[in-house]
């Protein structure tokens, strides 16, 4: 497949997604509130930690409907700048975090393939949306955001993983899964450092 029709494929994809909580997580609506509490959990080791980043600006990279910053982010940081391609999802990311408008940063209607930061973050949040940028890109985005963080800023990314040691495309939203020992291996071509790590089992009640 030419990487037109990878990125092509992912916004038809999302294009036809209803703009509600189960649709950006695939019919896994359920699992939000669990996912939010491990992400806050894991957050606040990372701020009570040696050399904490500050809460003045995070970046939600494909924020879909700004769950990730309405439920967890907003509770931290003082702005949240989002990225999004999709206009449906933005435009109810906005109606979602109305009530604290004054936490809405710049709102970017593009692809993290396009994205170029001209900014300096805190913390650049990326959850499952990695898997929609081919292996140059995810590269590319690497360098170009760890260029954009601020003193002491981290980059935290929230991906699943395979458990065989193949990259695994889905046919249905055009991206990958891929395996813990390729995403380290970029990490390193791009001079990024694990500072902090955990596995979130998937628990659905
Ligand atoms: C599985 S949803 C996750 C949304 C959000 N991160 C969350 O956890 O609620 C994937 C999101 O990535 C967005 N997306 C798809 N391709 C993208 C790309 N190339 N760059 C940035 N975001 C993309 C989709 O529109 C969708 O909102």
């Amino acid at each position: 497949m030419t990487e037109k029709d990878f990125y092509k494929k992912a916004a038809i994809y999302w294009a036809n997604v209803p703009a509600t909580i189960d649709g950006v997580l695939g019919g896994f609506g359920s699992f939000s509130d669990i996912d939010i509490d491990e992400s806050r959990a894991f957050l606040n080791k990372v701020l009570s930690s040696a050399n904490p980043p500050a809460t003045k600006l995070a970046l939600d990279c494909g924020a879909g409907i700004g769950r990730v910053t309405k439920h967890l982010l907003i509770h931290y940081f003082d702005k949240i700048d989002l990225v999004e391609p999709d206009l449906k999802f933005i435009t109810e990311a906005k109606i979602n975090i109305g009530d604290d408008v004054t936490k809405l940063g710049t709102l970017y209607q593009t692809g993290l393939q396009n994205f170029r930061p001209h900014k300096n973050y805190d913390v650049i949040w990326c959850q499952w949306v990695l898997g929609h940028l081919n292996d140059s890109d995810l590269i590319k985005f690497l360098n170009q955001s760890k260029e954009a963080l601020s003193k002491n800023g981290l980059i935290i990314i929230k991906e699943n993983i395979t458990t065989s040691k193949e990259v695994e495309y889905d046919e249905d939203d055009s991206s990958v899964t891929r395996p813990l020992e390729l995403m380290t291996k970029i990490f390193d071509q791009v001079n990024l450092r694990i500072i902090h790590s955990d596995i979130q089992l998937l628990y659905l009640l």
